[in-house]
């Protein structure tokens, strides 16, 4: 795989993927523009070079034809503000008029073409789709790290079309830190795994066994681990059909030396809706009228000392219901566990990443990764179909 710096893009039409993908409010303002201010480098690289940058994304999962609300008309803005240059937004993505508007761009120009997704070529990788996209560039490069899990047009259907390509700047430096997380870590390496349900992340699991030294769960799907081993769970979330999968999971990890942490409390409460009711209870001890919403102070506090003498932390996934304050915590108090470990931190983005913003410590994390589904795929070992179109 080439580099960005491989390639020689002086007055070139440089066709770029970024995931420009920020959520927005009802007024449809960015809430969070983290993923435009990454993608920065990578724009400027191509500038400074002279080159004709022609940026292609998704926004939301419009339903595969035009839709107002998910224009990329905002994001155009936001990045012509942080960019200081004029970024054009055309009308479309692909046709005779929108190629025109490429042909006739100056060198060091931006044109930001509309979301891909008001066509449902990109979801479906349509070849004639993405053969109309790959007439747009002279040369290919792909920056959408946090589409890099998608087989999608823009992302696999048009590097076919191009032998001079190579991965965006902040795209290397996502699979650097991952190579350095978990493919050859400074040892301990402590996972910290949360979120709802485990079904999403069992491969994750499984990979992780042979590498990990220690694996930290939290969030609902600690449930499930509990429940499998006999724990009576009240109205918790969790999921039965994987018991099977879960007892032979705590084997292969006992087996491989990797320590297996699980929630030794747990805060209750009658429902998610009910306010001002949490309590801490032993996780033996959770009543059947109740369910488990986050992890509990003791949890807490043993996560806290597992984590102090990893030299490595690689996190993904909240430790509790923490779009509620008072299921926040076990997750709040994550955050500032691994802020204050000495171990390389690294955090897979998502829900996780807002949080960490909120709390205004990204800077004590080594690095916070723009992606969700696509750090899990790598999680679970997958090569990224972006990745394998670039090769
Ligand atoms: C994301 O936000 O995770 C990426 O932009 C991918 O979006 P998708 O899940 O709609 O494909």
């Amino acid at each position: 795989m080439k580099n960005l710096s491989d390639l020689t893009l002086t007055d070139k039409r440089v066709l770029v993927r970024a995931d420009l993908n920020v959520p927005l409010n009802d007024e449809r303002a960015i809430t969070d523009d983290n993923r435009i201010q990454q993608f920065l480098p990578t724009l400027r690289h191509i500038l400074d070079q002279n080159g004709r940058a022609i940026v292609m994304s998704h926004l939301g999962r419009p339903a595969g034809k035009p839709d107002p609300k998910a224009s990329l008309d905002t994001v155009a803005r936001t990045l012509s503000e942080h960019l200081k240059v004029d970024v054009q937004l055309a009308p479309k993505c692909v046709g005779p008029d929108i190629k025109e508007m490429t042909n006739a761009l100056p060198a060091g120009g931006v044109l930001l073409l509309e979301n891909l997704r008001f066509h449902k070529e990109e979801k479906a990788n349509d070849p004639a789709f993405a053969e109309q996209l790959a007439q747009l560039g002279d040369v290919y490069v792909n920056d959408a790290f946090a589409t890099a899990h998608r087989a999608h047009a823009s992302i696999v259907g048009v590097p076919k079309h191009f032998t001079e390509k190579a991965p965006g700047l902040l795209m290397q430096k996502e699979l650097d830190y991952f190579e350095k997380a978990l493919l050859s870590p400074q040892r301990p390496l402590c996972v910290v795994l949360g979120g709802a349900k485990v079904s999403t992340k069992l491969n994750a699991l499984i990979n992780l066994a042979d590498k990990a030294d220690k694996v930290i769960i939290g969030g609902a799907m600690a449930n499930t681990f509990l429940a499998a081993q006999g724990f009576q769970m009240g109205r918790s979330l969790y999921e039965p059909a994987l018991f099977p999968k879960i007892i032979e999971l705590i084997g292969t990890l006992a087996r491989r030396g990797c320590q297996l942490y699980l929630p030794v409390d747990c805060i209750v409460a009658p429902s998610l809706k009910s306010e001002g009711l949490g309590r801490a209870v032993p996780a033996q001890e959770i009543p059947a009228d109740s369910m488990a919403l986050d992890i509990g102070p003791a949890t807490s506090l043993l996560y806290s000392e597992a984590l102090q003498n990893a030299e490595t932390i690689l996190w993904n996934g909240p430790m509790g219901a923490f779009e509620k304050e008072e299921f926040s915590k076990g997750t709040t108090d994550m955050i500032e566990h691994i802020a204050s470990a000495h171990g390389l931190s690294v955090v897979g983005g998502g829900d996780t990443d807002a949080a960490i913003h909120k709390m205004e410590l990204e800077h004590k994390f080594d690095y916070i990764s723009t992606g969700g589904g696509a750090f899990l795929a790598l999680l679970e070992g997958e090569t990224l179909p972006a990745i394998a179109a670039l090769s």
